[in-house]
């Protein structure tokens, strides 16, 4: 720990997880969070115990309960109860789902707002359940026709937070009904979705929940909507009786109705141990942590990188960013390529012209953050940045 290092209440944490010794620098935990220790115990248990030994004795040995242990533990995360909570399919399936539930239920109202700045995916999915408006203030132009409004809580560009109740307030005097997805925002700060009165909710697990690539997302499904609400996937792990085998769909009881199909029991264990860190930390202090790293990223860059053309795309004051920091340069790209090859530092890239800097305080320390800003001010005084090609890669 360097001398500057502030108290860090959280330092234990860094030391569950796995990290390589004088490795890069892993600033994109906001894209896909790292490897607990104990995800990688549990996946030799689940690969050679449970599936090599036990086989399909499995499902009658934990597998069936999986999704409603792990929801009943992201309930927590969220501020909502066990039995509103399902872990289960992709972001994009589960607000595909939810979507079509809340518009059919809404009809005859039909039309759906969101902004501008939602994670594209979120656009094109709500587009296929329901005439689209991407308005710039979605929930003051919700309207007499508007059955929902679903926005993504933190930006994916910016972090700029969103004020989750006083929107939801004001598209509820709309009569439409608020849809957030949560995935910028799960595992980095506090959410209070009874609070907030929202509807619905989706968020996936492998940004700052650490739940590892491709993990299941989850789904929230107010209690008191439940039984009036139809998953369009009506799928055998959703109806009231799976293994009755009826040819009629029944929809299940309760949330568990927007399951559709068998769960992925490798990747869905994997989600637990990242989730149950979490709430070892506390979301207090993991919030408390990001605001001091992000606060920390801000000023390191003010200072390191003045006169480089260099502009934070995030929220200044720190109560109003999620746990990212997004600079901005037209060169960013090329800048990236050369902080992962030549620097050791892995941020991320967005198009057109933002590196984003994910804080994940369970694991980045405060020398992280300013070895990492140190770093980039090499890469711009040694323009080691202008040997890479313009031309980007498939992901980013
Ligand atoms: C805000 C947001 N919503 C949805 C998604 C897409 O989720 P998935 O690809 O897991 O369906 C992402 C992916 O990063 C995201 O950032």
């Amino acid at each position: 720990m360097s001398q500057l290092e502030p108290e860090d209440p959280l330092r234990r944490f860094r030391d569950e997880f796995v990290l390589e010794g004088g490795g890069p620098i892993y600033l994109a935990g906001n894209s896909l969070g790292r490897l607990p220790r104990r995800a990688q115990a549990l996946m030799v248990d689940v690969v050679e115990r449970q599936w090599g030994e036990r086989l399909v004795r499995g499902w009658g040995e934990g597998w069936l309960e999986l999704s409603q242990r792990i929801s009943a533990k992201i309930a927590l995360l969220i501020g909502a109860d066990a039995d509103e909570v399902a872990v289960c399919d992709s972001t994009s399936v589960n607000l595909f789902k939810l979507a079509m539930a809340a518009v059919t239920a809404q009809a005859p109202r039909r039309e759906i707002l969101t902004d501008a700045r939602n994670f594209p995916s979120d656009a094109y999915v709500l587009a296929g359940v329901g005439p689209l408006r991407v308005v710039d203030d979605p929930a003051r132009e919700a309207g007499a026709g508007t059955a929902l409004v679903s926005l993504t809580s933190t930006c994916f560009r910016t972090a700029e937070n969103y004020p989750i109740g006083e929107m939801t307030e004001a598209v509820h005097a709309a009569g439409a009904w608020m849809l957030w997805d949560l995935s910028h925002s799960v595992g980095a700060m506090p959410i209070d979705m009874h609070a907030s009165g929202a509807e619905l909710a989706v968020g996936c697990t492998y940004k700052y929940c650490n739940g590892g690539p491709g993990a299941p997302a989850f789904l929230y499904v107010r209690r008191d909507l439940q039984e009036r609400l139809r998953s369009p996937l009506q799928g055998w792990f959703g109806h009231a009786s799976p293994f009755g085998f009826s040819p009629h769909y029944q929809p299940g009881a309760g949330v568990m109705r927007f399951l559709a199909g068998t769960p992925p029991v490798l990747s869905m264990a994997c989600v637990e141990p990242g989730v149950d860190l979490l709430l070892e930390a506390g979301m207090a202090r993991v919030r408390e942590k990001s605001i001091r790293l992000g606060e920390l990223l801000v000023a390191e860059a003010d200072h390191q990188l003045a006169g480089f053309g260099v502009a934070l795309a995030s929220p200044k004051d720190a109560q109003l960013r999620g746990s990212h920091v997004a600079l901005r340069h037209p060169e960013a790209w090329q800048l990236t390529q050369s902080l992962v090859a030549d620097y050791a530092v892995i941020p991320d890239f967005r198009a057109p012209d933002l590196i984003r800097f994910g804080l994940a305080p369970l694991y980045n320390s405060f020398d992280d953050v300013r070895d990492a800003m140190a770093r980039l001010r090499m890469v711009f005084e040694s323009k080691s940045y202008e040997r890479y090609s313009t031309q980007r890669s498939a992901v980013t």
